[in-house]
């Protein structure tokens, strides 16, 4: 896992930002995993800027977001795709036939969750992964106890995330108590993964995700066992890592030769 740490909200989002623009800019067809809630939200605005005033193209691009409440159709306020079409879809040239977020009023989940997993392949799966994390530690809707090689599913919600997420909602009885998600065992077949958090009520998490053991009860800890994870968190987000003087050395070394610098590693170049 790579782990940086960066001063404050706005400089998550503008990083989280960069690693999504270069991937589209690299390879224009490319798959990204999108997420939704309050950590994501500044990396739209970023990307939304950078297609209106840097030409960044989204028309090749397909999306597949993680989740969706179920009962909630694509009108309610409350969905995840209205959040995404108000947020991000509606302000850039991506093609709307190409973003898919899962149907939570779909008449048969089974088959659903299938044929979503079936999409994600058909379309070459997804080339890089935007997470966020809940304050128990899930990642998408895989609360703890979640199988780590779970799969696209429906999934009850926890208390704690039904009570976190009552404050979007005018009633706390209309909160969906059930969700449909794409399993850890998905999100670990990406082929890279950004996950981002904001915040002290995630410092907790955080530290159980990048230093705890791999478990169910903490399943964002499963990306310890994937080859390309990136996480950018803010000083805040941060607190409680043991390690992190070591995370930012490893940062300055991955600055100086991504810049082009080696040699101040003592790294010499082929032809010296
Ligand atoms: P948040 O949610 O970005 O709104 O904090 C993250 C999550 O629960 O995955």
């Amino acid at each position: 896992m790579r782990v940086v740490v960066l001063p404050d909200q706005q400089a998550v989002a503008e990083r989280g930002a960069r690693i999504v623009a270069s991937l589209v800019r690299s390879k224009p067809n490319c798959v990204l995993g999108l997420a939704t809630g309050s950590t994501p939200l500044g990396v739209y605005r970023e990307l939304i800027r950078m297609h209106a005033e840097e030409d960044l193209d989204f028309s090749l691009v397909t999306t597949f977001n993680l989740d969706e409440y179920v009962g909630l159709g694509p009108g309610h306020p409350q969905s995840y795709r209205y959040f995404m079409q108000s947020n991000f879809f509606d302000h850039v040239n991506v093609q709307p036939g190409r973003t898919h977020v899962p149907d939570g009023r779909a008449l048969d989940f089974e088959a659903y969750c299938e044929s979503y997993e079936r999409r994600i392949a058909d379309a070459g799966g997804i080339d890089l992964q935007l997470l966020g994390i809940g304050a128990d530690g899930h990642i998408a809707f895989n609360e703890p106890g979640s199988s780590l090689g779970s799969r696209t599913r429906l999934k009850t919600l926890t208390k704690e995330t039904v009570d976190d997420n009552a404050r979007f909602f005018d009633n706390p009885d209309e909160v969906p108590r059930l969700a449909v998600t794409m399993g850890v065992g998905t999100i670990l077949e990406s082929k890279r993964c950004l996950l981002l958090a904001i915040g002290d009520h995630k410092a907790r998490a955080i530290r159980s995700m990048v230093e705890g053991p791999v478990t169910s009860q903490i399943t964002a800890s499963a990306l310890q066992l994937h080859r390309d994870v990136t996480v950018v968190v803010d000083e805040s987000a941060a607190s409680w890592l043991e390690r992190r003087e070591y995370y930012d050395e490893v940062e300055r070394a991955q600055s100086l030769i991504e810049s082009g610098q080696p040699r101040a590693l003592g790294i010499q170049q082929p032809e010296e």
